[in-house]
């Protein structure tokens, strides 16, 4: 049993996580038309983080035998100015989202639901993480904007993997 505040906040944030992936994918899409793959591929492991998340969330409330929403989301941004606007779009999405994993938080410690308070704790410290690669990414991004092979480089040399967690929650289907 989990908090019927915590179940309903955190259904839509199943929604808000696939979302973030439809959004990826659309940015992924975007530098690999330009023929930029390194920054395409950063993209596509960034959606499947996205999908993961929401699979973690599914699995919790399965875990809790809680009701369990699959919603539609709506279309991502999929035409941009130039090479810096999808990154920046990405910063503030990451922003908003830790926006929502704080008041996710807060509903579980004002309904004094300490496992659900406990289980977004990983997304806490996954959101400082991922706050801090778009930021770092935004910075080289605008540096470099008239020279893709920089950008491509820094990627393929900072950004080539993401490490598996084993502290992560589990994921539905997994
Ligand atoms: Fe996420
Ligand atoms: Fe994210």
């Amino acid at each position: 049993m989990a908090s019927r505040k915590f179940v309903d906040q955190l259904n839509v944030q199943i929604g808000n996580e696939f979302a973030a992936h439809q959004q990826y994918v659309a940015c992924a899409v975007y530098y690999d038309a330009l023929t930029m793959p390194q920054m395409a591929g950063f993209f596509y492991r960034q959606a499947l983080e996205e999908r993961d998340h929401a699979m973690m969330m599914v699995q919790y409330l399965l875990d809790q035998s809680e009701r369990v929403e699959i919603s539609g989301v709506g279309g991502p941004v999929t035409s941009f100015d130039d090479i810096v606007a999808p990154v920046e779009l990405a910063l503030d999405q990451e922003r908003r989202v830790t926006n929502q994993i704080n008041e996710l938080t807060a509903i579980a410690r004002a309904e004094n639901d300490f496992a659900s308070d406990q289980f977004t704790q990983w997304f806490i410290k996954e959101q400082v993480e991922e706050v801090a690669t778009m930021s770092d990414l935004l910075t080289v991004v605008r540096r470099a904007k008239n020279d893709v092979e920089a950008i491509e480089d820094y990627v393929a040399r900072e950004q080539s993997s993401a490490a598996s967690d084993p502290t992560a929650p589990a994921k539905a289907g997994s």
